[in-house]
């Protein structure tokens, strides 16, 4: 049995709907389970927050396997996905697949990237096997890189990123978790093509009918155009580091692993847009 956590959200969702196609037993382990996905035959368990670990033993007992959803933005995410490793151990879990970020490094320009290393560190110190899903960039995020006016802001320089559908991230987490020989291996999440900002301005003007430009900004001016949201320093930092890791080249590299493990190529930002117009309504149409 597989239980998997953020079912209530994008990524998760869809890796749900992917495992009962495959009739695949599950169990949802979720914050809300009003919000859950209404799936036939599947028991939903919620309460579950990650920093609740008895709640998140409780859902994952009896599960050979865990889907770990990494945590929304918050200032101790590491604790919560310790705390949620944690209460596999003690369930009994075998095995978890862990949702990570491209070229998760100690001192990667992302702040936010940082998390994920330190969690894949912690999943290795249990005896959990492990395999990770490092994604990059939701290729479904880039049309909300440009406000309503059209402009895309950020300190990206010239860099470029291998955007990658959640999609095809499930459909590799979907195979990872149902098929056997991903024990201890981390794999790459990318689309098949790394774009500039530019380049990704470009597309959405095609699609959305409507000039979407790309400024260059400092990452103190983008400190700055940032700071009226109110968000707190570490959130905006977080923000702000997403594009200069796109500058440092971090996000570039391009990876056959989607394509290996669902036999299928990657979804381009094209592709994306032309099934998708409702991700771009808010550029307005010409
Ligand atoms: N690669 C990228 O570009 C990128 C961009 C943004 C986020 N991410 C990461 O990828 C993850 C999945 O993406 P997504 O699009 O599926 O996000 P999403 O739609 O916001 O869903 C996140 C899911 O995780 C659950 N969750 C978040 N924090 C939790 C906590 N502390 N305890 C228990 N459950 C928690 C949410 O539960 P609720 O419904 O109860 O909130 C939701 O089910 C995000 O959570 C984030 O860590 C990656």
């Amino acid at each position: 049995m597989i239980a998997v956590t953020g079912a209530t959200g994008a990524l998760g969702g869809r890796v749900a709907a992917r495992l009962a196609e495959r009739g695949v037993e599950q169990r949802l382990v979720v914050r809300d389970p009003s919000r859950a996905p209404q799936i036939e035959g599947v028991e939903v368990v919620g309460g579950a927050s990650y920093a609740d670990g008895e709640a998140m033993r409780r859902g994952f007992d009896g599960a050979e396997t865990v889907f770990l959803v990494s945590a929304g933005e918050d200032r101790h995410r590491i604790d919560l996905h310790r705390n949620a490793v944690d209460a596999a151990v003690a369930a009994g879990v075998e095995r978890i697949v862990y949702t990570s970020f491209f070229a998760a490094t100690p001192d990667t320009a992302f702040t936010f990237g940082r998390d994920h290393f330190h969690t894949e560190e912690h999943i290795k110190q249990t005896s959990l096997r492990w395999t990770f899903l490092r994604d990059n960039i939701y290729l479904d995020y880039v049309p909300f890189f440009a406000g309503e006016d059209g402009v895309i802001r950020g300190p990206a320089g010239d860099g470029r990123a291998a955007v990658v559908a959640r999609d095809d991230i499930a459909a590799a987490a979907a195979a990872v978790l149902t098929e056997d020989g991903h024990e201890d291996a981390a794999y790459d999440m990318t689309g098949p093509e790394s774009l500039t900002l530019d380049e990704a301005a470009e597309l959405l003007t095609e699609a959305a009918g409507r000039p979407v430009t790309y400024v260059r900004e400092t990452i103190e001016e983008a400190r700055e155009s940032r700071t009226p949201s109110g968000a707190e320093d570490w959130e905006i930092e977080g923000w702000v580091t997403t594009y200069v890791a796109i500058a440092e080249g971090e996000l570039e590299r391009i990876s056959p692993d989607i394509e290996r493990l669902t036999g299928r190529r990657p979804m381009t930002l094209a592709d994306f847009l032309r099934e998708n117009p409702d991700s771009y309504s808010h550029l307005g149409a010409s």
